[in-house]
């Protein structure tokens, strides 16, 4: 009897931990969850003109700084910055798309990053033109120019940062 009382109290107490310990799963799976997440390489798909190099070069830029990206080639970009809403004024090259941003053109990385971070009411980010010295457009022997990182959106468009080259001013 004092043995039956003792086994089931041993497998009333591995019940209640084992309860516990699923009740813990379940509090903590969504943190867990999160911190996957954030860890996680961030994935862009990049769509580019098959003969475009600088756009090769500045998707170097881009994963080294953590993302991971899918390229998507097509000979109709204009096509795309179209179905995205990229303004005519911002086109640049390449076309990215992450989560529900639009990067249009050599987009420093730290800039996306910001972006991200700070999830701005806004269709996305772009650097019209091919500014020489930005990611992706490096000059060897060539003073960097200074451009604007433009953040446009139903609201308009607006300075979102300034570089030199890949240095923020
Ligand atoms: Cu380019
Ligand atoms: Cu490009």
């Amino acid at each position: 009897m004092a043995i039956w009382l003792e086994g089931g109290s041993i497998m009333h107490s591995n019940a209640t931990i084992c309860r516990r310990a699923v009740l813990a799963t379940l509090i903590a799976s969504p943190f867990a969850f999160r911190t996957a997440a954030a860890d996680a390489p961030r994935r862009m798909v990049v769509t580019k003109d098959p003969s475009c190099g600088c756009c090769s070069a500045w998707v170097e830029h881009i994963r080294s700084a953590g993302f991971s990206i899918e390229v998507v080639e097509t000979p109709d970009i204009s096509r795309v910055k179209a179905r995205l809403g990229v303004p005519q004024n911002l086109a640049s090259c390449h076309t990215a798309e992450i989560d529900r941003y639009v990067i249009e053109g050599h987009v420093p990385a730290d800039a996306i990053k910001r972006l991200l971070a700070e999830q701005p009411h806004a269709r996305g980010l772009a650097v019209p033109g091919m500014p020489a010295g930005s990611p992706g457009m490096e000059v060897p022997d060539m003073e960097p120019q200074t451009f604007e990182v433009v953040l446009f959106g139903p609201s308009g468009q607006r300075s979102f940062a300034r570089y030199k080259g890949n240095e923020p001013l």
